[in-house]
């Protein structure tokens, strides 16, 4: 199938490892000129090199996306370089566990920084950009833990995660008229090298079989590139009835019904 994405636009944050590079080189494939970010540089770096081999275009900035004008900076450089922007793929984020009892202001206010307003602020600046081309596609990277409860430890986690999912439904409403499409995807575990599951597994290899058989209904964790598939297809035209969704992409580890 032609996904129809050849030569357009994508902003991809936190792209210099796991699942973000994993969507970028997706995209890549598809033929997306991309504008990637991360912290560090180095990687960032390797990240634009391996989707450039892939035959895309890449423009790359170094940046911590909770400062407040990263954003805005981010989304210039897509359109500096290539002249508009089709589509954002939200997905820096991370993890704070604690017992809510010990969490702190801070805390709260940090992790909702990562994982909610580096989101909003990167949506917010590419949407008049996405007006101009009439039309894009918005892609939230939450988890099934904006489903559903996490357990014990992850009540920060949980709530931006949901925050995320929340936001995403009513801007997809207040931007369907203009053509924007607006959707979040919630991964169930995903493993890749150096990534937080693949840590635990090294660390604790009975823990995680035993925790892999209890909870991951195909005997194993995802991969980048399968929840790669899913963004790819929501970012392209093909998913033109699809708005205002959020999607499992967990090889039904989740256990929410709807
Ligand atoms: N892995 C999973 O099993 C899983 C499951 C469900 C949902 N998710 C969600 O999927 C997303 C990606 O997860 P992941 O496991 O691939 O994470 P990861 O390995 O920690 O990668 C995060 C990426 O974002 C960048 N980043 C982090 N903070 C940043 C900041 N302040 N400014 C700019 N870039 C930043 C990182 O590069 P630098 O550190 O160099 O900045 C890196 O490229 C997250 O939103 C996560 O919550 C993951």
């Amino acid at each position: 199938m032609d996904m129809e994405l050849e030569g357009r636009v994508a902003i991809v944050t936190g792209a210099s490892r796991g699942i973000g590079r994993g969507i970028a080189g997706g995209l890549a494939r598809e033929g997306c000129r991309l504008a990637i970010c991360a912290r560090g540089a180095e990687a960032l770096e390797e990240a634009a090199r391996e989707l450039e081999e892939l035959g895309a275009e890449v423009v790359s900035r170094a940046l911590d996306l909770t400062e407040p004008h990263a954003a805005a900076t981010l989304v210039s450089a897509a359109v500096e370089a290539f002249g508009g922007v089709d589509v954002v793929v939200n997905n820096v984020g991370g993890n704070r566990r604690k017992p809510f009892e010990e969490t702190t202001d801070q805390d709260w206010s940090e992790l909702f920084d990562l994982n909610v307003n580096t989101a909003f602020r990167t949506t917010r600046a590419a949407i008049p950009e996405m007006r101009k081309r009439g039309g894009g596609s918005v892609v939230f990277v939450s988890s099934i833990f904006g489903r559903e409860a996490g357990g014990p430890g992850l009540s920060i986690y949980n709530t931006t995660k949901s925050a995320m999912i929340s936001a995403a439904r009513i801007m997809a409403l207040e931007l369907a008229p203009e053509g924007i499409r607006v959707n979040s995807v919630a991964p169930g575990s995903i493993r890749f090298p150096g990534g937080s599951w693949d840590r635990r597994v090294k660390e604790q290899p009975e823990a995680m079989e035993a925790f892999v058989e209890e909870n991951l209904p195909l005997g194993r964790f995802g991969t980048v590139e399968e929840v790669a598939n899913l963004v790819t297809f929501l970012a392209s035209p093909r998913a033109s009835l699809l708005t205002g969704t959020c999607i499992p992409v967990d090889g039904s580890q989740g256990r929410s019904l709807i």
